[in-house]
């Protein structure tokens, strides 16, 4: 039985973004930001405070979190590595701090610079710190599939780390095909795994669509109660410490999906069209998203 509800979380801003060689100014950052809390949608991930050398395009975010005219019933959340990362996030005054890594040694030294043993003390202090500060925090848990460097990935291992990320007091886990290889199957198994341990409502799926089969691998998670998807604007998005990492699943498409099966979002389809025609413009190329082309007429 599907859900009769699921959340939709924004996550082009941060995602979409970090991997777009174009720089895109400050002010139209903001503009998109205003133009999604207008949709409808009650979480928007907008933006990095990463090191701005390992990601250029977010070294804005304290300027951007500072511009935007902040809804009312939306979150607005942003992806923190570190405890210099926190600072700069409680003086943007951040709503909700996502903490990441990945579930294989590979891609979280490529992504994040550190082994996982090393990177769970340093996560640890980031929790600690934006709870002690009165924020929510997220975790991400990358390549939960496959890694780009050492391959597959077994579901008790990612079930591990999920474990230690919610020991530091994380209020749900993002689960995040990083380079969109997975298939339904996959994700069965993984979902499989995970609800053994976890409650369907602490964990979200994160799908890259790289080989087109995220659309796919949302069914798969909503067969397993699954009520949460990150997506983002027009299917940008990708991670540029991992190859083949492309577009995250277009939020307009998987509205389509959702909406067409009778599955509440809350969220204007629509409006988020017009919003990724926008984004279109400022990045003067064109989106995957399907949405969009049909909205071009093609
Ligand atoms: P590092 O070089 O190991 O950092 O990078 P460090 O701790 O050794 O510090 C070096 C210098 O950087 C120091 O300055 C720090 O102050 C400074 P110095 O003393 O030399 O003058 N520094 C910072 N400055 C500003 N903000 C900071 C910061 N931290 C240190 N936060 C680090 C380690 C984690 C910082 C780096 O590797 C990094 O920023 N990585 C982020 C990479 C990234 O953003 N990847 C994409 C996001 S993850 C993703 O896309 C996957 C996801 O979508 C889910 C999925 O799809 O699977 C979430
Ligand atoms: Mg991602």
């Amino acid at each position: 039985k599907l859900p009769s509800s699921v959340q939709v979380k924004e996550v082009g801003p941060r995602d979409g973004l970090q991997n777009e060689k174009t720089l895109i100014n400050t002010n139209d950052k903001i503009e998109l930001i205003d133009r999604l809390s207008e949709t409808g949608l009650n979480y928007i991930e907008v933006t990095s405070f990463v090191h701005p050398k390992w990601i250029p395009q977010l070294a804005d975010a304290v300027e951007v979190l500072k511009g935007i005219k902040r809804k009312k019933g939306i979150t607005y959340g942003a992806l923190v590595p570190n405890s210099k990362g926190l600072e700069r996030a409680i003086e943007a005054d951040i709503d909700e701090v996502s903490i990441f890594m990945s579930a294989s040694e590979g891609h979280n030294k490529a992504n994040i610079n550190k082994s996982i043993v090393e990177t769970y003390p340093v996560l640890k202090e980031v929790a600690e710190g934006a709870l002690a500060a009165g924020k929510t925090v997220r975790g991400y848990i990358s390549t939960v599939i496959a890694c780009p460097y050492d391959g597959l990935v077994s579901p008790v291992q990612v079930a591990r780390v999920a474990e230690k990320l919610f020991e530091m007091g994380v209020s749900e886990i993002s689960l995040g095909d990083t380079i969109g290889v997975g298939v339904p199957t996959q994700v069965d198994a993984l979902l499989e795994e995970m609800t053994r341990h976890f409650n369907t409502d602490q964990l979200a799926m994160h799908f890259h669509d790289t080989r087109g089969m995220a659309l796919a691998n949302v069914m798969a998670s909503l067969a397993h109660g699954i009520q949460k998807f990150d997506s983002s604007i027009g299917g940008l998005g990708g991670c540029p410490y991992a190859h083949g990492a492309s577009g995250n699943v277009a939020t307009e498409d998987l509205l389509y999906l959702l909406e067409g099966m009778g599955i509440q979002t809350g969220i204007q389809q629509e409006k988020i069209v017009q919003t990724a025609l926008y984004v279109e413009e400022k990045l003067g190329k064109p989106l995957h998203s399907k949405l969009v082309a049909v909205a071009r007429g093609e």
